[in-house]
């Protein structure tokens, strides 16, 4: 296969989340461009109209137009449906629990077996009273209101739940403090700065004082940058290519997400970062790809949360790797959309590849040997997109048992592929 050509990722899913939670809660218009248009970005968006805020429709090449309410959002005539966004639930969580009046959440059936417990009991802490009506996870109801400050030790390393206390704090006038066991992506943080926020690291928590003037959070001007975690399928497609060369233009590369680049360049494969800048807080780079010898690598616990979602992508390039790789630690994601630890391992062994769960690490045998076969992805978007790009290699069949999961995060997915390699079936 050859791969070839220039192409801009779908803006980045964090981001995106983020910038509509804080243009609705900003007091006046926002403006955003360049924000993913894709089902887990219109699941944010429409809980925020359901919020009372405006939001225009988030449409590919539109400028998007919020009309923020402030910190004091309307309370909701219907549930607040999520989708299969878990991003939108957990930080609307945080959005909620700073507001005066009772919100039901719910969620697609993958969603709502997602575990919510680890950002509810925290908020239950500050005073926001959450009841739940199966155990952990949706549907909830959360009533906010005065909220305590929070001092936070989190037993997870996730960005949607220290997302999601900054916003509480944000919310409620609080101050928050949170510390997890490795730092996650610091997109909130970044965001919160550069609107004028003091927040800031003391030592290894993340801390955001109280704002001096309750109720004031200025209009949001911004252009999302493209998702590395969108470009990581583009990557492994012209890395695991035979010829060629790849421009991705206009993709974040903050540094809490670029892990999956370093484990890449010790297999083998460097990417190119070209003309690095700042957008909104965040830089953004071009990234130059080329084909690759690869060589198995073993991924710590320490690295995971920067290549949490690239953790699928990844796994199917060190099937392609001479040697042995150890994801270590990698048990979150039994809890993703789906549970992509043992969906990999299955899926792999199905096209004829050695791999492995053992407690909670991934082990995998590389080689060259063409992948045949059909794969389940379990409706899950990363699952689907990172076997597609291993139907790109020389004598691949490998059959998708749905191909329609990659509207949560990347609709054009397919036709990228295509316009790139020619191939992905
Ligand atoms: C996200 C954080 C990660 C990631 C998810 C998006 C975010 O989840 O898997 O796709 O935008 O905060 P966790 O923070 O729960 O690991």
């Amino acid at each position: 296969m050859i791969v070839r050509g220039r192409i801009r990722p779908p803006g980045d899913k964090s981001i995106s989340h983020r910038v509509l939670f804080m243009a609705a809660l900003a007091r006046g218009r926002s403006e955003l461009s360049g924000l993913l248009t894709a089902q887990d970005v219109a699941a944010t968006a429409r809980a925020l109209r359901a919020l009372g805020v405006e939001v225009s429709p988030v449409r590919a090449g539109a400028a998007v137009r919020v009309q923020g309410l402030g910190l004091r959002l309307r309370a909701p005539r219907r549930s607040l449906h999520c989708g299969n966004s878990g991003t939108t639930a957990r930080l609307a969580l945080g959005v909620l629990a700073g507001q005066r009046f009772a919100a039901r959440l719910t969620g697609d059936a993958s969603l709502r077996r997602r575990p919510m417990r680890r950002v509810t009991d925290a908020l239950r802490r500050m005073g926001a009273r959450i009841v739940e009506e199966r155990g952990d996870g949706l549907p909830l109801t959360v009533r906010g209101g005065h909220l305590k400050a929070l001092d936070f030790e989190s037993p997870v390393a996730s960005a949607q739940v220290k997302g999601a206390l900054l916003f509480a704090g944000l919310t409620g006038g609080v101050r928050v403090r949170v510390r997890e066991p490795y730092p996650s992506r610091d997109h909130s943080e970044r965001l919160l700065a550069h609107l004028g926020f003091d927040v800031h690291r003391n030592g290894d928590a993340v801390v955001l004082e109280p704002p001096a003037r309750a109720g004031t959070c200025p209009p949001v001007r911004l252009a999302v940058p493209g998702d590395l975690s969108s470009a990581a399928y583009l990557i492994a497609a012209a890395v695991l290519a035979e010829r060629g060369e790849l421009l991705i233009e206009d993709v974040g590369v903050n540094p809490t997400r670029t892990g999956c680049l370093d484990v890449l360049a010790r297999m083998g494969a460097q990417v190119e970062r070209w003309n690095l800048r700042d957008v909104g807080g965040e830089p953004v780079a071009d990234l130059v790809v080329r084909p690759a010898t690869l060589r198995a690598t073993t991924v710590s616990a320490a690295e995971i949360p920067r290549l949490i979602d690239e953790v699928p992508i990844l796994a199917v390039v060190a099937s392609r790797a001479q040697g042995e790789t150890v994801f270590h630690d990698v048990g979150e994601l039994r809890v993703k959309e789906s549970n992509r630890l043992e969906l990999l391992a299955a899926n792999l062994r199905r096209l004829g590849i050695a791999a492995e769960v053992a407690a909670n690490d991934l082990h995998i045998r590389g080689g060259d040997r063409a992948p045949r076969g059909r794969v389940d992805t379990a409706r899950d978007h990363r699952i689907a997109m990172a076997f597609a790009v291993l139907g790109t290699v020389p004598g691949a069949g490998v059959a998708l048992s749905e191909r329609a999961s990659v509207g949560v995060s990347y609709p054009a997915f397919f036709r990228d592929l295509r316009a790139i390699a020619g191939g992905g079936r």
